[in-house]
């Protein structure tokens, strides 16, 4: 077994909810008491790394660290830095984690940030790995919900859109999956749908879920409708994603048969899944779902930094000389001095790092 010594965030897993809980409801205070927390960070030091463009993570992030009295230090693109000169994921971590309190990575590759973990002399927190996950939006996600709805459990929930590459949506299910009586509806084409893992994984909780490829049929019956946007950049065929960027659109006639308290959220960016002029309806709640990922971030980076150090597994299966992941995004691929570190049986391996299974 391979362990950390610090308090991570790599999957939600990561954490219980009654953790998650204690977030959120510190995320709610900051929300209303701002000056509260403005120097609680006082001498500690952000490190943000994006090898992948982003608005909202990062920049909140960000905002996050300077409004408890942090510093920030990083690269938002890996061309300016050492990257661009060959340096692979160890060193750049083993470095950066060096100079910074806890460090903040977007990657490209599935398993980036706990194969960053594995390297790290700080805490690492995953902003997004691939179509892998995304726990910090998830947390964001869970803040909205909770302002809005009062509570966590007894909802249903559509999830509309690229279910295969989007790793928001994979983050939601298996964090709320743990509440009790959540619903999911997965509204997607057959293409564009939830990995068979996902499904899994709600299996073995007994959360219910359908499928339901009409965004017009579904609405009717949702608490909370999540947009998501297909990601482009995903697509090994420029064709492929052509023929799927217009599968959904929940334009004001689409949203005229939703409930009148139903919530629309999305993870932004947006490009053409749902109209401007949604924007007005007030149960359009994406701008506001952003603002929170400040607070929930603020929350998040507070309590890592007031843990004690930790000793938490990274890599608890098995090490297969011969063996590698099959998935090519897999971080294992490009980073090659990795352990390749497998649970699942000896015939169906699951890969520690992006969750992919292969028959060995
Ligand atoms: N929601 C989200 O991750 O947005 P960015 O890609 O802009 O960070």
């Amino acid at each position: 077994m391979i362990m950390s010594k610090y308090t991570n965030l790599i999957d939600l897993d990561d954490m219980s909810s009654e953790q998650w809980l204690k977030i959120i409801k510190l995320a709610a205070d900051i929300s209303e008491n701002p000056s509260k927390y403005s120097k609680v960070c006082e001498g500690k030091i952000m490190a943000t790394l994006f090898y992948e463009p982003s608005t909202r993570t990062q920049i909140s992030f960000q905002t996050a660290m300077l409004r408890l009295g942090g510093t920030i230090i990083g690269f938002d693109n890996p061309a300016t830095s050492s990257v661009a000169k060959g340096e692979n994921l160890k060193d750049t971590t083993k470095i950066v984690s060096s100079y910074a309190d806890i460090m903040v990575m977007r990657h490209p590759m599935e398993g980036a940030a706990k194969a960053a973990a594995l390297m790290a002399d700080c805490p690492i927190i995953n902003a997004g790995d691939g179509s892998h996950l995304h726990p910090t939006q998830t947390l964001t996600d869970m803040l909205t919900i909770y302002k809005e709805k009062g509570r966590l459990s007894n909802l249903t929930i559509g999830l509309c859109g690229d279910l295969k590459n989007g790793r928001t949506v994979h983050s939601m299910c298996k964090a709320l999956s743990d509440f009790q009586g959540i619903k999911f509806v997965f509204i997607s084409t057959p293409e564009l749908g939830m990995p068979a893992y996902i499904k899994d994984i709600l299996k073995v909780k007994n959360c219910e879920f359908t499928e339901n490829p009409v965004l017009e049929n579904a609405i009717g019956g949702l608490d909370i409708l999540y947009m998501t946007r297909v990601q482009k950049e995903r697509f090994s065929s420029e064709d492929e994603y052509l023929s799927l960027k217009d599968a959904y659109c929940l334009d004001r006639r689409k949203l005229s048969k939703g409930k009148n308290d139903l919530i629309v959220l999305h993870p932004l960016p947006r490009v053409d899944e749902i109209p401007m002029d949604v924007d007005d309806d007030p149960r359009a709640l994406y701008f506001k779902q952003a603002k929170n990922g400040v607070y929930v971030r603020m929350a998040l980076v507070m309590s890592i930094l007031e843990s004690p150090n930790a000793s938490t597994p990274l890599l608890k299966g098995e090490v297969y000389p011969d063996f590698r992941c099959q998935n090519p995004a897999c971080i294992t691929q490009k980073e090659d001095y990795l352990p390749k570190s497998f649970t699942g049986t000896e015939d169906m391996c699951v890969c520690e790092y992006c969750d992919a299974r292969s028959l060995r």
